[in-house]
């Protein structure tokens, strides 16, 4: 939620092409651009001009601060905050959009997360005399800044020959941090530090983008991608300031702390749309590529795997006897598929449980229970939350996931990157399918390591692994029959997917996508439940969705699905159907079919979802809808 971007440089700044100094205004609206998937209700920018806070901003989407800039220039600077927001407190208008101003104009303050003693701490500035112009948690926070920063014995900034590097406004924001509770990035640059930015995070991202003569600030590095891919991981509870030459970082309490560099493994083309009309067809053309990337060096010849990433004594890991993963919306989908194949494989129970419902019901955990959180993010705040809890009883916990430098890795014990590249797109496509891969990866180390699979299995299944990116991308070579149909289906108002088995969790997230991008009512079962009640729901011309299994696998599944085709096809369905090459049988039941190659059957996710991320996303681009930015819906769900 909320796109956050900070940038100091100076007069000689250059970035790595070799081009600079930049204007703040610029290095903070590309920012902005490549962050709005993160929220996009509203926008602005400050920066810190010769005569102090000049400020933008406006409801809508980035577009919309872009005109207003256009229409009213600011003035030239090299240091600046900018933000695009998810509401949280507050309406999406232009005066709940950030950045807040106060302190009679001198200072400037943006803000990801949920300020959660906002009203206590309303209600004392206000008895002070305070006036507050918006409904957002943000100004309490920002006045109670600036409170803090004028009653400290400050230097008055370079104006009055103090300080350059910001000292007393990042002693305040320690002081004002220690007073914040709940989830918070806060951002502020104020008109007596011309070159100086500062920011608190608690639960909440925030990573520094190192350059040369410039420094950055960003929810993710694709705030400062353009510039520069030397980033710092920030710890929990921490104050950085930035300066052009020099970052520091304390804790709240002023203490030297220090951040993880790195080197982001993309560049800014990797984040672009690379001629796809979105960057969901892009992400979705991207997934046989995501999936190699994951599979890439995590096995020798010999078919073993070799997770050096898995820093876990192999002890701890032998006496596991649960496995319980944690994860929401599309990575829980994941998970789902992900626990089919783990305990066929490993025998070990395995439990998949939304992040958000699992700490609130007392769950039976101890240090016998390994977490796999699934984030494509890596900071989803149900997740990270879930997994504290977990670690607080004793769990050993895996993160898989996609975006290096993120907090759910950083706080677990082990983490398995999954390689898919920046995913822009708010839907998920390509995570999910490197998630279902990693977690796969997972699986197969666990069986190796415990001895529930014999090395020759293990090669075989890997061996099969390493087929599916072509696999995938012939399913993509016959994407039109898929976009065809669904802009034929344009109108309609309901779809309902079926599944069973690994099939399961793959129609519930085909109704996922549905819903997320094409805003019509989408229900995923398992096959067998339809007698259970949901098959009242059909009448004539109802579209169904049925992912059929393999009819080389298991306990006579398929029969049992093709059955379900019939009986809801003889109340009146309209049957639309996602099979194996080979499989005519079903043909006959079916207004459509769509064929994918033949896989092991626990694989068939990794074949199966691509039709139905295809058919979401070419219905709801036929509706005229962003495939990119659905309505109401942000990227990483940072706040509870
Ligand atoms: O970053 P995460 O994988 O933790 O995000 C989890 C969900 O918020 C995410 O999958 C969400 O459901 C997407 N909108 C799905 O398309």
């Amino acid at each position: 939620m909320c796109g956050i971007v900070g940038y100091v440089g100076n007069i000689a700044s250059v970035n790595a092409s070799g081009t600079g100094p930049h204007q703040a205004l610029d290095v903070l609206m590309e920012g902005l651009r490549r962050l709005e998937y993160r929220g996009y209700d509203s926008a602005g920018v400050a920066v810190v001009a010769a005569d102090g806070i000049a400020m933008r901003k406006k409801s809508g989407k980035l577009a919309n601060l872009t005109a207003e800039l256009a229409a009213h220039p600011l003035p030239e600077a090299m240091t600046g905050i900018g933000h695009t927001r998810w509401a949280t407190h507050g309406g999406p208008t232009d005066k709940n959009a950030h950045p807040h101003v106060v302190d009679g104009g001198r200072l400037a303050v943006i803000h990801n997360g949920i300020i959660e003693n906002y009203a206590p701490l309303k209600a004392e500035l206000l008895a002070k005399g305070h006036r507050f112009i918006s409904d957002t948690d943000t100004e309490v926070a920002a006045a109670l800044l600036g409170e803090i920063y004028r009653s400290l014995p400050g230097d008055g900034g370079v104006e009055a020959g103090g300080s350059a590097d910001g000292a007393r406004l990042s002693e305040a924001m320690q002081l004002a941090a220690q007073r914040l509770e709940g989830a918070f990035t806060l951002l502020a640059a104020h008109a007596e530090h011309p070159g100086t930015v500062v920011a608190a995070r608690r639960n909440s991202p925030l990573v520094v983008g190192l350059g040369d003569g410039e420094n950055f600030l960003g929810s993710d590095v694709s705030g400062f991608i353009d510039y520069t891919r030397r980033a710092v991981e920030l710890g929990q509870d921490q104050v950085v300031t930035i300066t052009a030459d020099t970052v520091t970082i304390t804790d709240f309490y002023g203490a030297p702390a220090e951040g993880r560099e790195y080197l982001v493994d993309w560049d800014a083309a990797a984040a672009e749309k690379g001629g796809y009309p979105s960057f969901m067809e892009k992400e979705i053309h991207d997934q046989p590529e995501a999936v190699a990337q994951t599979l890439l060096g995590r096995s020798d010849v010999d078919g073993r795997l070799t997770l050096d990433e898995m820093r876990i004594d192999a002890d701890v890991l032998k006496t596991i006897n649960k496995i319980i993963v944690l994860a929401c919306g599309t990575s829980a989908y994941a998970g789902q598929v992900a626990k089919y194949a783990i305990e066929h494989w490993c025998r070990i129970p395995t439990e998949v449980e939304l992040s958000h419902e699992f700490r609130y019901r007392d769950p039976i955990v101890d240090d016998k229970t390994l977490i796999v959180s699934l984030s494509q993010s890596g900071e989803t705040m149900d997740t990270l939350m879930a997994v504290r809890y977990a670690r607080e009883q004793g769990a050993t916990t895996v993160a898989i996931c996609n975006t290096n430098g993120s907090t759910i890795p950083r706080e677990s014990d082990a983490v398995l990157y999954t390689h898919a590249g920046p995913e822009i797109a708010v839907a998920s496509t390509k995570a999910f399918l490197a998630q279902i891969t990693a977690a796969y990866l997972l699986g197969l180390y666990l069986a190796q390591l415990r001895g529930n699979l014999f090395q020759g299995q293990i090669k075989d299944i890997l061996a099969d692994l390493a087929k599916v990116p072509a696999k995938i991308a012939k399913v993509l070579a016959n994407e039109q029959q898929v976009k065809d149909l669904a802009r034929s289906m344009s109108e309609t108002r309901s779809v309902l997917f079926l599944g069973r088995h690994v099939g399961f969790p793959v129609a519930m997230e085909g109704a996922l996508k549905l819903k997320e991008l094409a805003y019509i009512h989408a229900e995923g079962f398992a096959a067998g439940e339809l007698k259970h009640g949901p098959i009242a729901l059909i009448e004539e011309g109802q579209p169904v969705i049925v992912v059929v299994p393999s009819p080389r696998g298991r306990d006579s599944l398929h029969a049992k699905v093709v059955s379900n085709i019939q009986e809801v096809r003889a109340r009146g369905a309209k049957t639309i159907v996602i099979a194996e090459e080979g499989d005519e049988s079903v043909a006959e039941h079916a207004e459509h079919v769509f064929y994918i190659p033949e896989t092991t059957p626990l694989l068939a996710p990794l074949l199966t979802t691509v039709p139905l991320q295809i058919f979401a996303c070419e219905l709801a681009t036929a509706k005229g809808y962003d495939v990119d930015q659905p309505r109401n819906l942000a990227k990483s769900v940072t706040v509870e």
